[in-house]
């Protein structure tokens, strides 16, 4: 369940000494940590959650976390489980509280967030069971409003969250406060929006399975946190990071309310940080070290922003459009249009995989050697053919030795029907383009 990510490498986009804090104050209205590695980031996430609870411990106190499940705090929980163990980070002085939990929910059901606590974190820490606190997937109907009430008051009589922890989702939920949640939403039972729910389908082996309903910490209750810390990694978050960080405070994007709290942190990997405006358009943002990437991806963007093609952009849409450092730098403008229209026109061939014996200097892929061993990576089993096909069958014809690797795992579920359909479509493709298995 828990993600895991490959570091990426920084993106360098600002000259040395542009303040951060110039494109920070014009944009992201949220404290960011932005690190190549969802583990990484996690381990820091633990750091400081296990700080918390030492300095509480050394003060005699008892130490109150809010804690959410889902996939983004996995790691989180198995870097504070290896702290017990190997570092003798004690949670005897911890008092948790969970933010959510599908109703109704057995709390034995393989989809209960209460199940889901025990086993990445609870039943491997010291933590004394009395002291541990989920909502009840099991409260009577009739008493449900009483019961969130309840919740919340012994939230606040144990002093109050000292660190809450936060994922977000696509809506731009946090706990399970959808779309329309005010500011200041107690404890309560919600019902869930359909992304939510089709989020979720997975876990419960179809949408229908999914509860329609669920009993959520308010937005008042999670902002009264003294440290908010929200995780969100992978691209799937981005676009909803975007409006969190830079749109304006809005209950259609509840997570957006962070921006008034007073110590909340967001962190982020790089995919889920793409959608920002530091990353997505640099050039809007502060002043940027000119790359060839940069500058192509600048221009492309140019090109979308005026509906013009490369050759027609003018002096004045670079201008007007926050790239007229570019211009300083590397202009006039048909200069930079004439570098970046050859630049993609030699990343377009008839010979994908190289033309043999030819001369390459202004070919996308080298001549030799002549024929190549091809991967190609397919996120899922028909990105290849969809986005490649064409490419892929004259790689083949050119006598290349093509592979295809699809990137599925078992730790995403996929239901039989669609492996079978799949392992189909292998076949009947290998038979298409004559593929042979070592063995026949
Ligand atoms: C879970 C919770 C939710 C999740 C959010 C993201 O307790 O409160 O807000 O944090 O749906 O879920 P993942 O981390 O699975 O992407």
């Amino acid at each position: 369940m828990g993600y895991k990510s490959y570091k990426t490498p920084d993106p360098v986009y600002f000259e040395p000494g542009d303040a951060a804090s110039a494109y920070t104050l014009r944009f992201e209205k949220i404290p960011l940590r932005i690190n190549s590695d969802a583990l990484e980031a996690s381990a820091e996430v633990a750091r400081i959650i296990a700080d918390g609870i030492r300095t509480k411990a050394a003060a005699g106190k008892m130490c109150i976390l809010g804690l959410a499940t889902g996939s983004s705090p996995v790691s989180v929980y198995e870097e504070l489980v290896r702290m017990h163990r190997h570092e003798g980070l004690s949670f005897r002085n911890v008092v948790t509280f969970n933010l959510d939990e599908y109703y109704p929910m057995h709390p034995e059901s393989l989809q209960s967030y209460h199940r889901f606590m025990h086993e990445y974190l609870f039943s491997h820490i010291d933590i004394l069971p009395e002291n541990i606190h989920l909502p009840d997937g099991q409260a009577p109907r009739e008493r449900i409003q009483e019961y969130c009430m309840e919740y919340d008051r012994q939230i606040a009589g144990c002093g109050g969250i000292d660190i809450q922890l936060l994922g977000i989702g696509r809506t731009g939920h946090i706990g399970f406060n959808e779309p329309g949640s005010a500011r200041n939403s107690p404890t309560r039972m919600i019902t869930l929006d359909h992304i939510t729910r089709l989020d979720a389908a997975s876990d419960f082996y179809g949408e229908e399975y999914v509860p329609k309903r669920a009993l959520t910490m308010g937005i008042g209750t999670i902002l009264k946190a003294r440290k908010i810390l929200l995780m969100a990694w992978g691209e799937g978050k981005a676009h909803v990071i975007r409006r969190t960080v830079e749109g304006p405070v809005t209950d259609q994007v509840p997570a957006t309310f962070l921006q008034e709290h007073g110590d909340s942190v967001i962190f982020l990997d790089h995919a889920s940080a793409a959608e920002l405006t530091r990353f997505k358009t640099p050039w809007l943002a502060g002043s940027c070290r000119w790359d060839d990437r940069l500058i192509r991806k600048a221009v492309v963007w140019l090109c979308k922003q005026v509906d013009k093609p490369i050759l027609r952009l003018t002096d004045k849409d670079y201008n007007d459009n926050g790239m007229g450092d570019l211009l300083t730098d590397l202009g006039p403008s048909n200069k930079i249009n004439i570098k970046v229209f050859n630049d993609l026109q030699h990343t377009i061939s008839g010979w994908p995989g190289g033309k043999p014996n030819a001369d390459d200097t202004t070919r996308p892929e080298r001549a030799h050697p002549y024929p190549k061993r091809v991967l190609v990576f397919s996120p899922h089993p028909d990105d290849d053919v969809i986005s490649m096909g064409g490419t892929l069958a004259r790689l083949v014809e050119q006598g290349h030795e093509v592979h295809t690797a699809y990137m599925t795992s078992g730790s995403i579920a996929v239901f039989d029907d669609d492996v079978v359909r799949y392992a189909d479509f292998v076949e009947e493709y290998q038979e298409a383009f004559r593929i042979q298995h070592p063995e026949t």
